[in-house]
């Protein structure tokens, strides 16, 4: 696995492979909330509740929660679907998915079902989901496989329904830009150090926000494929996202 790590920080092996993905996060599930919650100064959880609550999520809907993790945007989505409605969640990392399962034992009232899928073969029945959420899951994607996203988040969409993401991202601001890329090169693989004993694992996620930089390709690609979109900065574009509409000509 370090040896992938290296290889691909070396542009040696690709670096949007679903499998080295998977195993990556494999790799952090340990650690990843704490870690997310401390190089986020907190935010990830007010950025997480923002993007749910930018789109309209009814009473009894059906939502999917796409690369779901270990369940962290849920409680915002439980919180407007109530009892009634239902919660499915998608990931391909058993790491995540264990602790997903946990925590949907704290929600022993509410429908939640969890799917160990991968996003590009899943078995969401068309035309079957209200809303589509996703928090931090559009980084490890290639364009080509945002592009496969748009499609699939198409199919699953009843007419009318809606999805929101939200995604780490590089700021427009000089300064902040400054500071956030030291940040993700240098404090982030620290941390990793300290908490995983291993620099390199951490090291990805800054790769990642590099290459992703911010939500404007991923919003053309999703108004090409015949959705309403609309961008959305979250504090001064140190996380960024799309949120929109399955139109009825889409
Ligand atoms: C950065 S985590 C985000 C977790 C959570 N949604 C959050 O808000 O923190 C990205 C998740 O996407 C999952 N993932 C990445 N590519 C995937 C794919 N092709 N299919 C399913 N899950 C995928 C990873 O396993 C990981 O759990």
């Amino acid at each position: 696995m370090s040896t992938n790590i290296l290889g691909i920080l070396n542009n040696k092996y690709d670096l949007y492979n679903p499998k080295f993905v998977e195993s990556l996060f494999d790799k952090m599930s340990g650690s990843y909330e704490r870690m997310n919650y401390i190089t986020s100064f907190g935010f990830s959880e007010k950025w997480r509740s923002r993007c749910v609550d930018l789109i309209e999520i009814k009473p009894n809907s059906t939502v999917v929660d796409l690369m779901t993790g270990m369940g962290e945007c849920w409680k915002p989505i439980l919180n407007s679907i109530g009892e009634n409605g239902q919660l499915i969640g998608l990931d391909f990392s058993s790491g995540m998915l264990k602790r997903a399962n946990r925590r949907k034992q704290k929600y022993p009232k509410h429908n939640i079902s969890l799917l160990k899928e991968d996003v590009f073969d899943n078995s969401i029945l068309k035309n079957s989901v209200d809303n589509v959420i996703s928090g931090f899951g559009l980084k490890t994607f290639s364009n080509i496989q945002i592009e496969q996203l748009a499609g699939e988040i198409k199919r699953i969409l009843k007419k009318d329904g809606s999805f929101s993401f939200v995604e780490v991202s590089v700021p427009n601001n000089k300064l902040l830009n400054l500071f956030y890329l030291i940040y993700l090169k240098y404090f982030i693989p620290v941390l990793g150090f300290l908490f995983l004993g291993n620099p390199q694992t951490y090291k990805m996620l800054g790769v990642y926000t590099s290459k992703y930089k911010n939500s404007m390709k991923a919003k053309e690609i999703f108004e090409l494929n015949g959705f309403e979109v609309q961008y959305i900065n979250y504090f001064y574009g140190c996380a960024t996202g799309i949120k929109g509409i399955k139109a009825v000509n889409c």
